[in-house]
Formats: C-alpha cells, structure tokens, sequence
C-alpha cells in the first residue's frame, strides 16, 4: 500500500471537486477529504448516493459539502462551465480535482464493440475530464497549490486483451495528464498526476470480475493515504507522475 501518513488538518481550508463521489473509491475520496477537513464538491450521477455521502460528512461534523448531481455523459460544455461559475461564487477557487468517474463497458474483443458502447466509455472516461479541467483552470489558477488527480488503471499502462474501449480510455487519460502536467511550467501553482488505485472492492471490480470473492481485494478506504498525498501540499513537487495506490 502506499505509504503516507497524513495529518489530521492535512486539507483544511482547501476545496475538492471529485466526480463519482456518491459510490465506491470516489465515495471513500470525498469522505476521506472532508475528514481531513476538505469542502469537497460531490459530483455525480445519482442523487440520492450524493445526498447519503453529504449527511455522513454533515453528521460527522466536517466542512459542508456542495453537492452537484451531473451526468458525464450528457452534460454539455454549458453545464460544466454553469458548474464553474457556481464554484466561483462559492468559494473563488478550487485546491483538487479528482477525475474519478467512469463506465466500465463492453469487456469483448475490440472488433465486437458497437460504435454506441465505444462512445459512450470515451464520453464518461475522456470528454468529461477533458471538459471539466478546462472549465476549472481559471479555478484551478486561483488557488495557492492545486492538484489534479486522473484516475487510472493497469490496463490504461499496458493495453489487455478483452478491456476494449475502458482500457484505451485510460490511455487517454495518461495522455491527457501528461500533456496537463507538461504545460505547467515552473511558474504553475497546478500539478497533474495519474493514479491506479489497483484492484479495489466495488461495483466496478466487482462487474469486472463477477467471479472473484469479494474479500480478495482492499476496502477503497485503504488505498486513501495515495490520494491525501496527492490532494495535500507534501505533493507540491510531484508532476507528471503515474502513480499506484497498492
Ligand atoms: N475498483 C477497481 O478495482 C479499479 C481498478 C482500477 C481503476 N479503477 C478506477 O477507479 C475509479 C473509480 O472506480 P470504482 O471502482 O470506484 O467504480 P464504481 O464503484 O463503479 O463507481 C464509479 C462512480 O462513478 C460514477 N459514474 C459513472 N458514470 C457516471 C456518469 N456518466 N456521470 C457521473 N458519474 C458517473 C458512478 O455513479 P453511480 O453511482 O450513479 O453509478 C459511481 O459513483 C474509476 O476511474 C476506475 O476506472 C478502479
């Protein structure tokens, strides 16, 4: 597992926008941020999963959280910059941001995989993120220390058959953070990092993998302390790195 501790107060005073925060590692990523004292911004596709994660972070008496129910697949360049301008009358700037979300899709040889399926994991995996860094970098600019988290997988490292469009999507998502991370020059207050958070209890290892038993692979609260490292200041030098949680 990754090896950082972090303080209790590591996030305190920053904001953290994390897409898929109503289940799974996105859902342990936002409870975790607010416990160390994060306002995390809940993005999602269904509402209900974001309200449960906003009254456990309520209940528990950490920052309040902002919840915004979006769904990557739909959303147009409009909604994400309606989101932006919204974050901006909240808080003027934003300290993390973790490209979380995805659609698992079709597991097939590549030639089966229908043109709507294909689309659809790019749109989820690829468009949105694309979408949403650039609607945030004005946001991203204004803050002190800023992170970008893309989140990845083995399969987007080296490609696999049978992964189809999901792992070819997290090629693009490495591509994507490496050509974010090259563009912040000496001078930049925003660093972009990828992270596998390696087999991990959810739905989608679950969908993936129907047969495993379910207690082979770590709670998404374990592989935590990569992501702190990354959202906190002690990654303030760490750019352009392919980073694993296990
Ligand atoms: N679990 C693993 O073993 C593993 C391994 C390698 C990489 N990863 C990566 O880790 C990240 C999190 O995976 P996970 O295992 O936690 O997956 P998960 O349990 O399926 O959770 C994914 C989250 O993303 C949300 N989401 C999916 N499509 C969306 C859309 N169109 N719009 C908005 N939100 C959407 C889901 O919302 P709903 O709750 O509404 O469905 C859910 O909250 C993904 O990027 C995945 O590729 C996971």
């Amino acid at each position: 597992m990754f090896d950082y501790t972090a303080p209790a107060n590591l996030l305190e005073g920053r904001v953290i926008l994390i897409t898929g925060a109503g289940d799974g590692i996105g859902r342990a990523c936002a409870l975790s941020c607010a416990a160390h004292g994060a306002t995390v911004v809940l993005v999602g596709r269904t509402q209900s999963k974001l309200e449960e994660v906003y009254d456990a972070i309520e209940a528990a008496g950490h920052p309040q959280p902002a919840l915004c129910p979006l769904n990557l697949e739909t959303a147009t360049e409009k909604d994400y910059e309606d989101l932006a301008d919204q974050l901006f009358d909240a808080f003027g700037h934003l300290d993390g941001l973790v490209h979380n979300a995805a659609e698992l899709g079709p597991r097939t040889l590549l030639d089966s995989v229908k043109a709507d399926a294909w689309i659809r994991v790019m749109q989820v995996n690829v468009n949105a993120p694309f979408l949403l860094t650039k609607t945030m970098m004005p946001l991203l600019r204004a803050a002190s220390d800023a992170s970008v988290v893309l989140l990845s997988s083995s399969v987007g490292r080296k490609g696999r058959a049978y992964w189809g469009p999901y792992a070819i999507s997290k090629f693009a998502v490495e591509g994507m953070m490496q050509v974010l991370a090259d563009e912040q020059d000496g001078t930049s207050n925003i660093r972009v990092n990828s992270l596998n958070p390696g087999a991990t209890r959810t739905r989608m290892r679950a969908r993936a993998y129907p047969n495993e038993p379910v207690e082979t692979n770590p709670e998404p609260e374990a592989i935590m302390p990569a992501f702190l490292y990354l959202l906190g200041p002690d990654s303030r030098e760490c750019n352009g790195q392919a980073l694993n949680a296990q």
